[in-house]
């Protein structure tokens, strides 16, 4: 199959990239700002998602089979910093995405996320109504709707949580995010009430790719690990892993605690039917996410010297984890 993954510099896209590889895909890899360098793609570049005409003429000459669709500003933060960035980018692309693949009979696989929802009930279904509680949110759900209006019958739009895995420099996933707070010295404040429930990013791949090459699943889907944790439980379940000192590095604190947290979603527990029952790839616990995970790039002396431990890498990926 001839794909083309958007995204492809960034966290999942590069995963994506390398698992389509592992099934045996062709691969077009684009990057935003970057070209990607991802061992074995022998076709990435970058490419300015935003400049519609030049995306109609790479699309229809490219004429692929499917389009793996990670591109995005995908944080609350960089949304509220750019906001008419956000809403090109987040929905204004994948709709035009939609378009082309329509008219092409591609199939579109299009990343969301769990923060299309209000956190208010937790065990999201598919079928439940978006009410998102920021603009990184709301972007989402919109792409959500101008996708499945064109795809509705060629697109798979896979709502998501929190990623965790290993990422080329060492600063994209759930747990490398937690290495470079625990390094500043300080204990970290999670909350014991706010609920995530974590996919790994090789998984998620998987998924994405699995999409693309099952034409009959078409529409609204959910994805992630099969575990709903606290924030606090993530935090002190990664530390015990890597043998570092949960309690003193990982502290409780309630939502109630802090003013603010009132506007984060509470819970964003996803359930995963009925796509977990269709998929050959299966859903992970977080025991299996965390078997997966290395001392982050850069972290390495902080963690040798918090647990004797020596840090040994090993080329996985074409980076020595
Ligand atoms: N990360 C998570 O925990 C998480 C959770 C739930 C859902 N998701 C969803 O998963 C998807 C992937 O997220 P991620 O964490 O992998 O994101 P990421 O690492 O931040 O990557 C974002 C990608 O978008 C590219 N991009 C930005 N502006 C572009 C433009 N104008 N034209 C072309 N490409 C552009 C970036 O390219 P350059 O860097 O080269 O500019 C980069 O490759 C997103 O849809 C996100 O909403 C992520």
């Amino acid at each position: 199959m001839k794909l083309v993954v958007t995204g492809a510099s960034g966290f999942l896209g590069r995963e994506v990239c390398l698992a389509a590889l592992r099934r045996g895909h062709d691969v077009l890899a684009l990057g935003g700002a970057r070209a990607p360098t991802i061992p074995g793609v022998v076709r990435a570049r970058a490419f300015d998602l935003c400049d519609e005409a030049a995306l109609e003429a790479l699309v229809l000459e490219e004429f692929p089979h499917a389009v793996v669709h990670c591109a995005a500003l995908p944080t609350i933060e960089t949304c509220l910093a750019e906001p008419e960035r956000a809403n090109k980018l987040n929905t204004g692309v994948p709709k035009k995405l939609a378009q082309l693949c329509f008219h092409l009979g591609a199939k579109l696989v299009h990343m969301s996320t769990d923060n299309v929802f209000d956190g208010v009930a937790g065990a999201y279904q598919p079928t439940d109504r978006p009410a998102p509680l920021n603009l990184y949110g709301e972007t989402k759900a919109a792409a959500e709707v101008e996708v499945l209006r064109f795809g509705r019958e060629h697109a798979a739009v896979l709502r998501t949580s929190p990623i965790i895995g290993n990422s080329p420099d060492g600063d994209r996933g759930l747990h490398e995010r937690l290495f470079a707070a625990w390094k500043t010295g300080r204990p970290t404040l999670l909350f014991t009430d706010e609920i995530r429930q974590p996919v790994e990013v090789t998984n998620l791949a998987d998924v994405a790719v699995e999409l693309c090459e099952r034409a009959n699943l078409t529409g609204l889907f959910h994805w992630a690990g099969c575990d709903a944790l606290s924030r606090h439980e993530i935090g002190l379940r990664v530390a015990r892993h890597f043998g570092l000192d949960a309690e003193a590095l990982v502290r409780p604190i309630a939502r109630a605690d802090v003013p603010s947290a009132a506007s984060r979603p509470r819970d964003l527990s996803l359930r995963l039917h009925p796509l977990a029952g269709k998929l050959r790839t299966p859903a992970q616990s977080f025991d299996e996410q965390l078997a997966a995970l290395r001392v982050p790039r850069g972290s390495e002396e902080w963690y040798e010297r918090q647990t004797g431990r020596k840090v040994v890498r090993r080329l996985e990926k074409g980076v020595d984890f």
